[in-house]
């Protein structure tokens, strides 16, 4: 199985800072304990912890090398987002950026982000839109490097979500890029 985040964790946690992110500070303003799942290098986790020192947040993630490069400040774990080694109802927020594309099990990893967050908790996906002609390209490069890559389109996580009695909405898109933000009723 392929394992491309172990061989080039040194250079992605060189440049990751210049990737551009949407802001996630914003919609985790009132977040007391937040997991990454996927979340590399750490560096959105490290952006909300400089600015929440109270928050406590964790950083799940396959690659032991990209946690390695990660801030020794942040609580890494290494796991797989198909089995996420934590009980039920865990967190109040799950946040997956850019990382869902990479999971060889999507599905059954969208369960586990299903069982980990808490009643009234939420969920945050950001990922690639599947029909945007540069996702395509991408796509086809990760996979010539040995990912599982597949893009769902941001309809059928909805679809997921609702199927699981959760509300969901679409923020913040643009053609090639999308962030969904879905919510876990107050009931469980
Ligand atoms: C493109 S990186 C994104 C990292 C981070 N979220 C960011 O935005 O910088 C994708 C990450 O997903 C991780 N990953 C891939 N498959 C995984 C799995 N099944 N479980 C947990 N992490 C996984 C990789 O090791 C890698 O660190």
């Amino acid at each position: 199985m392929s394992r491309i985040f172990d061989h080039i964790a040194p250079v992605y946690s060189v440049f990751d800072r210049f990737i551009p992110r949407p802001d996630v500070e914003t919609s985790t303003s009132n977040s007391e304990k937040i997991l990454d799942v996927g979340g590399g290098t750490g560096t959105i986790l490290q952006r909300i912890s400089d600015e929440r020192p109270d928050t406590q947040v964790y950083l799940l993630d396959r690659s032991r090398p990209m946690l390695k490069h990660s801030d020794r400040s942040l609580h890494r774990v290494q796991g797989d987002a198909s089995r996420i080694p934590f009980s039920d109802s865990s967190f109040d927020t799950i946040l997956c950026i850019d990382a869902l594309h990479h999971f060889v099990d999507k599905h059954r990893a969208l369960k586990e982000l299903v069982r980990v967050t808490e009643p009234g908790g939420s969920v945050v996906i950001i990922d690639l839109e599947p029909k945007s002609p540069l996702t395509k390209i991408i796509c086809m490069v990760e996979r010539l490097l040995g990912e599982p890559s597949y893009f769902l389109a941001p309809g059928s996580l909805v679809r997921f979500f609702s199927e699981h009695g959760w509300t969901s909405e679409i923020d913040g898109s643009d053609f090639h890029q999308f962030i969904l933000t879905a919510k876990k009723s107050d009931s469980g």
